[in-house]
């Protein structure tokens, strides 16, 4: 599951046994070396699937990491990307693999990282397109509509949200199992521990996230990626959300 330069198992208990903010702080130098980074096969099928849609103007990732999500949006934005997490240790890492300048080295718009919580973010409606992968398992399903209404009033009017989704795991499937004894480990050590580590990865159902949004406001709708196909009912494996003000 990791390579030989990710993190030790020692090292993931430590990290777990701390805030999400402190927890990725600790996690960041070999970060891009774990699971937990979005893989390169969803970012290069939403960079596809934008680039049918864009070019877009201002672009920002929540909840940015190492920049995985800035990646994609350097190829579909003209104007500019921001990345903002609140993890300064996953910041430095980001600015280190786009330079000190902010500016990357090869041609694309300039990037800027900013410090903030995703839940207060420090902008006005700044941007057209929003993006984020695989952060929403650390926001409880209540703190939900109140991270939407912040993404929404980044937006400038008709600006976009967008964000991939994986078709829940069948019930009994060995995926199935391994995700629900994740989220029980994780339950059970947040009713025993201090800071809680928030990270659920089946608190969020797509009825539910496409109800949230539109109650802020928001337009849904989704497109399939056809890079990975559909199940036996038809539905695709992999979607994007594609919510828009
Ligand atoms: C699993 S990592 C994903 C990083 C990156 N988007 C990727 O796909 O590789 C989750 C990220 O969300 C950030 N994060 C979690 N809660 C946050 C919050 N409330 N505000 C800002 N960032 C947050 C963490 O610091 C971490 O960098």
């Amino acid at each position: 599951m990791f390579d030989p330069e990710g993190p030790r198992l020692r090292e993931l208990v430590v990290q777990a046994l701390s805030s999400v903010e402190r927890g990725y702080d600790l996690l960041a130098p070999k970060f891009d070396h774990t699971p937990f980074r979005t893989p390169d096969s969803v970012l290069e099928a939403t960079a596809s699937a934008l680039r049918r849609a864009g070019p877009f103007g201002t672009g920002l990732d929540l909840c940015c990491g190492t920049g995985a999500g800035v990646d994609v949006l350097r190829q579909v934005c003209e104007a500019g990307v921001t990345g903002v997490d609140f993890s300064a240790g996953m910041l430095e890492v980001a600015r280190e693999r786009t330079g000190p300048t902010g500016v990357s080295a090869s041609s694309g718009p300039p990037v800027g990282w900013v410090r903030a919580d995703a839940r207060a973010l420090p902008f006005g409606p700044a941007f057209d397109l929003v993006v984020s992968f695989g952060a929403f398992g650390h926001f409880l399903p209540r703190e939900l509509p109140g991270l939407f209404a912040q993404v929404h009033s980044v937006l400038r009017p008709g600006g976009r949200f967008v964000f991939p989704v994986v078709a829940p795991p069948r019930p009994g499937s060995l995926m199935y199992g391994m995700l629900l004894g994740f989220d029980t480990v994780m339950r059970l050590r947040n009713v025993v521990w201090r800071p809680p580590f928030v990270m659920y990865y089946r608190s969020l159902r797509f009825g539910e996230m496409r109800r949230e949004l539109t109650g802020v406001g928001f337009r849904v709708g989704f497109w399939p990626l056809p890079e990975f196909g559909r199940r036996a009912d038809g539905s695709p494996e992999v979607r994007l959300v594609v919510a828009t003000v």
